[in-house]
């Protein structure tokens, strides 16, 4: 339905992010506008207001709807203001992924907050990389990744991980998911944490291997129940991923003595708020465990940087699997990520962030007191177990309609089952503008179905 935002101080709901101002409102209304949501022949505010509302110059509103008229998205008429045109409807050959529409309060777990990527401290050591870099840089490299990078990260990770990395050991990967990859695609059968994450079983099968479910409790992973049937087991051992635990110090030393390989995802050990963080397994027995970390949580996941520390034996067969699979992983992203390592900028911004997070952590607390959350010693992400007789799936489509996105415990089993009912609250996710009154519709919402 055509709406009048000109009459109203509103809010358009448009996620505008810092720097590239002008680009960054264009995309939000041209995507505002392909999805309907500000239907043909809407008034949009006055320049002024919009200005005012967003924390822009005028001229950058006043730009960006010129560019949209342009392009056919807006029209304008002197005395009518600006408003929406009608679009032709999307052809058959309308491309299969359409931009991702956003959520008004998104809590869904999976992203930190991306608004708090370091840009500025990226461009400085992406400069200063490349600046002095020799010629060489640009030629194919080392399928195991820059060895400047690696010598950073091998650093980086004894000291705030306790992992045993020697720089001929680490290869470099497209993110958590490749290193994931590239190890399954070496084994039959691999164990996986029941509930864990759905999309890394699907890689895991994709790659060849068989998934085999291995149950969790409030201990992590049970990891007695491993036998010489399967012969790798991917853990998140810092953090369980979905249910919150670390992983007991009991479990640790068996899944270590067990005999396959253990692929250790550290996907978010730098965030631990009240207890000393939780050491790496693989700094317990190098030859047993291929540690893989990521640079999804601390940066944002657009980077694709992750890396591996493997065993002596599996170098070769890993780096050989990479070399087929891209040759090696691009090099400016690398060599930025050394400079931010070395210069400690990195352990700056994981500092700021986690002070963030644990803030945005107390919050929540604070926010739906009396309820049951668990694990939220650390990560980005609480779960909060439903009372007997509420359904997930009725408190999700309420709070769809609510304009807030969660995430459910139902997704992460490995098989359909009466299982607990559970909600994901991944606190990093929005912004920090956006945050507070995200948790006001969640409190609402909990205490409606509740
Ligand atoms: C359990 C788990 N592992 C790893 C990752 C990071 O994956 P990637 O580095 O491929 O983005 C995530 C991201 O959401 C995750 O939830």
């Amino acid at each position: 339905m055509a709406f009048d935002w000109a009459d109203f101080g509103v809010d358009l709901h448009l996620d505008v992010p810092a720097g590239g101002r002008r680009a960054g409102l264009e995309r939000a209304l041209r995507a505002a506008i392909r999805s309907g949501r500000l239907a043909p022949g809407s008034r949009l505010p006055a320049t002024r207001t919009l200005a005012l509302e967003l924390g822009v110059a005028r001229n950058t509103v006043a730009a960006a709807y010129d560019q949209l008229v342009a392009e056919g998205y807006l029209t304008a008429r002197t005395g009518s203001g600006t408003t929406v045109a009608a679009l032709p409807s999307p052809s058959p050959a309308a491309p299969l992924l359409a931009p991702l529409e956003r959520p008004r309060f998104d809590l869904r777990p999976g992203s930190p907050d991306v608004s708090f990527f370091p840009a500025a401290a990226w461009l400085r050591a992406a400069r200063r990389s490349l600046a002095g870099a020799p010629a060489a840089t640009w030629d194919y490299g080392d399928p195991r990744g820059h060895p400047v990078l690696r010598a950073a990260l091998a650093d980086y990770l004894g000291r705030v991980r306790g992992v045993l990395a020697h720089p001929d050991r680490i290869v470099v990967t497209s993110g958590y998911v490749q290193a994931l990859a590239l190890l399954a695609g070496l084994h039959r059968s691999v164990a996986m944490e029941d509930p864990g994450l759905a999309f890394h079983r699907a890689v895991v099968r994709r790659a060849g291997a068989r998934v085999v479910p291995l149950a969790v409790d409030g201990l992590g992973a049970c990891t007695s129940a491993l036998d010489s049937t399967v012969d790798a087991v991917v853990l998140t051992p810092a953090n369980q991923f979905p249910l919150g635990a670390a992983l007991a110090p009991a479990r640790r030393r068996a899944v270590v003595d067990w005999g396959g390989l253990v692929i250790e995802d550290d996907y978010d050990g730098e965030f631990r708020y009240d207890r000393q963080p939780v050491g790496a397994v693989q700094g317990m027995a190098p030859e047993q465990v291929a540690y893989v970390g990521t640079a999804a949580k601390t940066l944002g996941p657009a980077l694709r940087l992750g890396w591996v520390v493997l065993p002596e034996r599996l170098v070769e067969p890993v780096v050989e699997a990479k070399r087929h699979t891209d040759y090696h992983t691009e090099v400016i992203g690398q060599l930025t990520l050394a400079t931010l390592l070395t210069s400690h900028e990195y352990d700056r911004h994981v500092r700021a962030a986690r002070s963030r997070y644990r803030s945005r952590r107390d919050l929540l607390l604070a926010r739906l007191r009396g309820m049951p959350v668990r694990g939220v010693a650390a990560g980005l992400h609480a779960l909060l177990p439903l009372p007997p007789g509420v359904r997930e799936a009725d408190v999700l489509a309420e709070a769809t309609r609510r304009g807030l996105a969660l995430g459910d415990l139902g997704s992460h089993w490995h098989a359909a089952g009466d299982h607990p009912q559970g909600l994901i609250i991944g606190y990093g996710t929005p912004s920090s503008s956006r945050y507070p009154a995200a948790l006001d519709v969640l409190a609402r919402l909990l205490t409606s179905v509740a």
